[in-house]
Parts: C-alpha cells; sequence; structure tokens
C-alpha cells in the first residue's frame, strides 16, 4: 500500500474534477489536530476547499469534548475549510453532504454497506467506522467559515479487548482488505463537490434518508438538556432529527449522542 503523503493525496485528486476542494492541501505527517491547522488557515482567509489532512494526529478532537485517537497509519484524519453562503441554522446541511460523500465514496471503493447515523457519524453494521466533528464562527446569520473534520477508520484492526472492539470498525474490519486512504479521501472530495452543488437540493435530503440508519428506529438521544427516547421520525431540511417520545410528544434535535434501542 503506498504511504499517505502530500504527492499521493495529489496524485489521487488527480483522477478526478473536484474543484474547489484540495485545490490547496496541507499535509502533515504528524499535527495536533487537523481542525486546528484549518481553523488557523480559514481565520487568515484561506479560501474554500482548502483540505487539511495529517497521518497522525497528537490532540485529535471528537465531538461532545471527547478526543479522537487513531494510530499512524490506519485512518483518513482531514479537514475541510467552507466559506458556505446558507444560512448559519441550515449549516448542518454541510455534515450532511460530507457524510453522504464519504458513506457514497467508502461504498463505491469497498461495496461495503455504509450508512450515515444522525447526526455526525458513518457506520457499517451496526459499528462506528467515521466521525465528523464540525467547528464554525459564525457572525450575524452567516458563517465565516466552517471547518468539517472527518476521521475514517481505513486500516485499524482494533483487537478484542481494545476499548473500541464492541463499538468500531474499520473498512479493512469489515472489507478484509487494505485500502488506499489517498483514493478514499480523492473519490470522497469528488462526491462532495457534486453533493455541495446541491446542498440545498431536496434530493440531498432524500439521498441522506436513504442511507440513514436512525429513522424509523427507537433511539436514545443525549443531549447537553438531558436525554430523550422514542421514535426517530425523520430529519427537516435544516438536518435536524424529528423524535416522537413515548407521550406522543414531537421534539426537534439539533445535536447529540444517539444510541438505536433495538427492541
Ligand atoms: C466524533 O466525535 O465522532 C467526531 C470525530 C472527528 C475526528 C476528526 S479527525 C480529523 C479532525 N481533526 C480532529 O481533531 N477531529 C476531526
Amino acid at each position: 500500500m503506498r504511504p499517505l503523503s502530500r504527492e499521493s493525496i495529489l496524485d489521487a485528486l488527480a483522477n478526478f474534477d473536484t474543484s474547489p476542494f484540495g485545490t490547496q492541501v496541507y499535509y502533515q505527517p504528524r499535527l495536533g489536530s487537523t481542525n486546528d491547522l484549518a481553523r488557523d488557515l480559514a481565520v487568515q482567509g484561506a479560501p474554500e476547499g482548502t483540505l487539511v489532512i495529517a497521518n497522525e494526529q497528537t490532540a485529535g478532537r471528537g465531538r461532545m469534548g471527547r478526543r479522537w485517537d487513531a494510530p499512524p497509519d490506519t485512518s483518513l484524519l482531514m479537514s475541510i475549510i467552507f466559506h458556505p453562503s446558507l444560512p448559519v441554522e441550515r449549516s448542518p446541511r454541510l455534515v450532511m453532504a460530507c457524510g453522504l460523500a464519504l458513506a457514497e465514496a467508502c461504498h463505491e471503493l469497498t461495496s461495503l454497506p455504509v450508512q450515515v447515523k444522525w447526526p455526525n457519524d458513518l457506520q457499517i453494521g451496526g459499528k462506528k467506522v467515521a466521525g465528523i466533528l464540525a467547528e464554525s464562527a459564525v457572525s450575524g446569520e452567516k458563517a465565516e467559515w466552517i471547518v468539517v473534520g472527518i476521521g475514517l477508520n481505513v486500516n485499524q484492526v482494533f483487537e478484542p479487548g481494545d476499548p473500541l472492539w464492541e463499538t468500531a470498525t474499520s473498512l479493512r474490519m469489515a472489507g478484509g482488505n487494505e485500502y488506499d486512504r489517498a483514493a478514499v479521501l480523492a473519490q470522497s472530495m469528488a462526491r462532495l463537490k457534486s453533493w455541495y452543488s446541491r446542498l440545498e437540493d431536496e434530493a440531498l435530503t432524500e439521498a441522506w434518508r436513504k442511507r440513514c440508519v436512525t429513522l424509523g428506529q427507537r433511539i436514545r438521544v443525549s443531549t447537553a438538556a438531558g436525554e430523550l427516547i422514542g421514535l426517530a421520525e425523520d430529519i427537516d431540511t435544516t438536518g435536524a432529527l424529528w423524535l416522537c417520545d413515548d407521550s406522543g410528544r414531537r421534539h426537534r434535535l439539533l445535536g447529540g449522542e444517539t444510541t438505536l434501542l433495538y427492541p
């Protein structure tokens, strides 16, 4: 397998029309967090589509204050800078577009059934294979910039006893092969270009719904405001989840930690 490098990334991107994604590429073998470098670059005015990629992170961050750890040489660890024109309350659609693009690219390259899980995860066979962390600076109705950070487990092998064994997987574990991280990245950016051009289209919501493991399921959602249990009915055009609790009350949720409660 070709090691990840700036050259391998540029070579893979050259196979597709991904512009603006990957027009500027910052690759670092070792970095604190790609989201942190991407944020600094965004503040300095780096253009939309700038990619920050690392082979290893020493301070990778997950959602809800968690860490994101991955052994070197195994993962796709990247951040994408956006300067979107959509109103800030619709910015979760960016995460939907990124998640969908990544899921489609992974499926294309591996034939695995990759699903999206509201709000920010990808999973295969009920186990998490990728997470997305979006961070932004908002001014008035618009985001000045949004950084979407993606951590995709590509070639990890979790052993029994590993804390992630029960809950996480990788493309390699699910597919039985090692995969080229640069190829996954380039294919994802080609898909993202396509979805980003249709960010406000119903087609994005529809495609996301079709790939979603959450909808129609009984779920528990933990939020800063507490915990809710009920049926995940639908997502709306802003990316919010509508949950109907056991007393029939409907809740519009903007984020949280979701657990599927199988009967
Ligand atoms: C989650 O909690 O599921 C989101 C995980 C996001 C991890 C990625 S790895 C690349 C980018 N840089 C970070 O520090 N975090 C994101």
